[in-house]
């Protein structure tokens, strides 16, 4: 949610700025702004994308070695120039980006008011930056002093890049909430929101913790936090992150790039954690917990979008297999409702961003309960990892479209591995089933890739579809919470409005929509319920729905009933959601890159959420 870039050293600061906020847009594209200190301050802001930022001050001075950027994901202010970061404080002395919320603005900027400050945007970071403005001219204070003893009177989240016009070769930075990420080079820092523009020129990186504040100088780092003018020892880290994984490789857009990977990148989820023969899963994340886990009166998954999804094939999973009772919570609910956890609760929070406010604070809530809680998470270094007791990373690759595909499927993997694990720890699967099972999960990349085969046909399916405005989407069992996905993902990037639904569930109310105009996808695999959801595409066909089915290889009783059927290739039932997801994957991107949509990065949204 927003993007920073910052950069001090001995290049021009404007090239690697902006090339660094153009691989952050995903985060957030509302508008775009940038500073640049070359004995005066430079400031250009515009409401778009960080193209039209650049076209707008090419022909505007841009030199100088230190400078910061932002890509803006509004929450105060709509999106236009005036809100756009960096933000300056009334009298030119600090410049601010801001990636967060500011809690107490309302309270600050009424108490600057009465000081005879004045306001030109809307948002929580220009009263920061005049707050800072304010102290600085108080007392004789150096910036960093400022900048400290203002944030102990900031309520909110924060990532922070504070520039000040009087101290012309520092950066000052400060996070709680919201990641930063400082990358250490020969004479030069790079500071950004995640590790994505800094790869580039250096892998050795300081992930912030909260309450840090960072000066970075051309000659070093001081790190700091709010309350200590006391030095702490920075904790340098490898970030193993390549740049070839940050470009589309020749695809249209990221999204469909990632569709294509997930072969890969399911086989990157699996890989050294299957024994060659497939008789075991080992999962070093979680060696030390398994007795707690084993010994676990309830599971509690908790997570947001399309991660809750993959939590919900998990509560699947996890029952079948380890005989858990499992809870699914969405973490914006869970955080508030006083939840009961017992000590002997396994809490996995599942996040692909590992940034998710939600889900943060839902940790913190089990965390504080007593509960062991363990992350399913991609981002590694994000903060869910950090905040968590054990877990376990995806390694599906960096996620860069906004609308998550291999992200889902890696989750769902990870969940699939430690539910067989689990099993058989706690003796609830026979061995045989144990090694069969993981033998099937093994072959899973090929399916996909056989699965992804059908991607003419989807384009021509899709064609037909583009112009719907409402659609339905239907499963049963494990295919349920691929019904959820596959309308979550239709309607973040091309704007239909489309429903999910347990299959037996539609004759309760949803039925009443269904007439010739109404799309229904019927997520239909040969399964355990195939029988009953074939009597629930009769129930479509009879009031004359479009059917679109996903369909076993093979089967002919549905295709005699669907107007469109998609084949993938036959699998395991706890495996069907990897398979099945594909083809809904494949069809929300080509109707909206039919419908002229910006797939990549769609309207209103941002890839991590880290407001609450
Ligand atoms: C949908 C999507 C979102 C995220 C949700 C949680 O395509 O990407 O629904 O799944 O914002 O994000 P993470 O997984 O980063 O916690």
């Amino acid at each position: 949610m927003c993007g920073i870039v910052g950069y001090i050293g001995h290049r021009n600061a404007y090239d690697i700025v902006i090339k660094g906020l153009k691989l952050l847009e995903y985060r957030g594209y509302d508008s775009a702004g940038i500073t640049l200190l070359d004995n005066k301050t430079y400031l250009y802001k515009k409401k778009g994308k960080v193209s039209d930022l650049e076209e707008s001050i090419k022909d505007l001075p841009k030199g100088g070695t230190l400078g910061m950027g932002h890509t803006r994901w509004a929450t105060h202010g709509e999106p236009n120039d005036t809100n756009a970061h960096p933000h300056q404080s009334q009298n030119g002395k600090f410049i601010v980006v801001h990636n967060g919320i500011i809690e107490n603005y309302a309270d600050l900027k009424k108490t600057l008011l009465e000081k005879d400050y004045s306001f030109k945007s809307e948002t929580d970071t220009e009263v920061f930056a005049n707050l800072l403005e304010y102290f600085y001219l108080q007392g004789n204070m150096s910036a960093e002093e400022t900048v400290r003893m203002a944030l102990s009177r900031v309520v909110g989240a924060y990532g922070l890049v504070i520039l000040c016009a009087d101290e012309q070769d520092k950066i000052i930075t400060a996070r709680k909430g919201s990641p930063l990420v400082i990358g250490i080079g020969q004479g030069e820092y790079f500071v950004a929101s995640d590790a994505t523009p800094i790869v580039e020129y250096t892998k050795s990186v300081i992930y912030l913790n909260d309450d840090d504040v960072a000066v970075i100088s051309r000659d070093g780092l001081q790190l700091k936090t709010i309350k200590s003018s006391q030095s702490i020892q920075p904790h340098i880290q490898e970030v193993d992150l390549n740049i070839g994984e940050l470009d589309k490789g020749g695809y249209d857009h990221f999204m469909l790039k990632e569709i294509h990977e997930q072969p890969r990148s399911i086989a990157d989820t699996f890989r050294g954690r299957i024994l060659p023969d497939c008789s075991d899963i080992s999962l070093g994340g979680l060696h030390e917990v398994w007795p707690k886990i084993n010994n676990a009166r309830r599971i509690i998954i908790v997570a947001c979008g399309t991660s809750w999804h993959a939590g919900l094939v998990g509560e699947y999973l996890f029952e079948e297999y380890a005989r858990i009772p499992v809870e699914v919570e969405y973490g914006s609910e869970f955080r508030y409702r006083n939840p009961i956890i017992y000590p002997d609760d396994v809490v996995i929070a599942i996040s692909q961003s590992g940034e998710t406010a939600d889900t943060l604070a839902a940790i913190r809530i089990a965390k504080a309960q007593g509960a062991l809680v363990l992350g399913i998470c991609n981002v590694v270094g994000s903060s869910i990892p950090r905040e968590t007791h054990a877990g376990v990373y995806t390694h599906a690759g960096p996620e860069i479209g906004v609308a998550s595909t291999k992200a889902f499927t890696a989750q769902v993997t990870i969940l699939t591995m430690m539910a067989l694990k689990l099993a058989s720890n706690r003796g609830t699967i026979s061995q045989d089933k144990y090694r069969m099972a993981i033998k099937e999960l093994t072959i899973i990349p090929e399916k996909i890739e056989r699965a992804l085969g059908s991607n003419e046909y989807i384009q021509y399916v899709s064609e037909k579809l583009k112009d719907s405005t409402n659609s339905i989407y239907l499963g049963r069992g494990y295919l349920y919470p691929v019904a959820l996905e596959g309308a979550l993902k239709l309607k973040e990037i091309s704007y239909i409005h489309a429903e999910g639904y347990p299959a037996a569930e539609m004759k309760h109310g949803p039925i009443a929509l269904i007439d010739e105009q109404m799309p229904v996808v019927v997520v239909a695999t040969k399964d355990s319920s195939y029988e009953k959801i074939v009597s629930n595409i009769q129930e479509v066909k009879a009031r004359k729905g479009i059917i679109i089915a996903i369909v076993t290889e093979g089967d002919t009783i549905i295709k005699n009933m669907a107007q469109y059927v998609i084949e993938v290739p036959e699998t395991a039932e706890f495996l069907s959601p990897i398979l099945s997801v594909i083809p809904l994957q494949l069809l929300s991107y080509y109707i909206a890159v039919m419908r002229g949509s910006n797939v990549d990065q769609p309207r209103n949204l941002a890839k991590s959420v880290t407001v609450e």
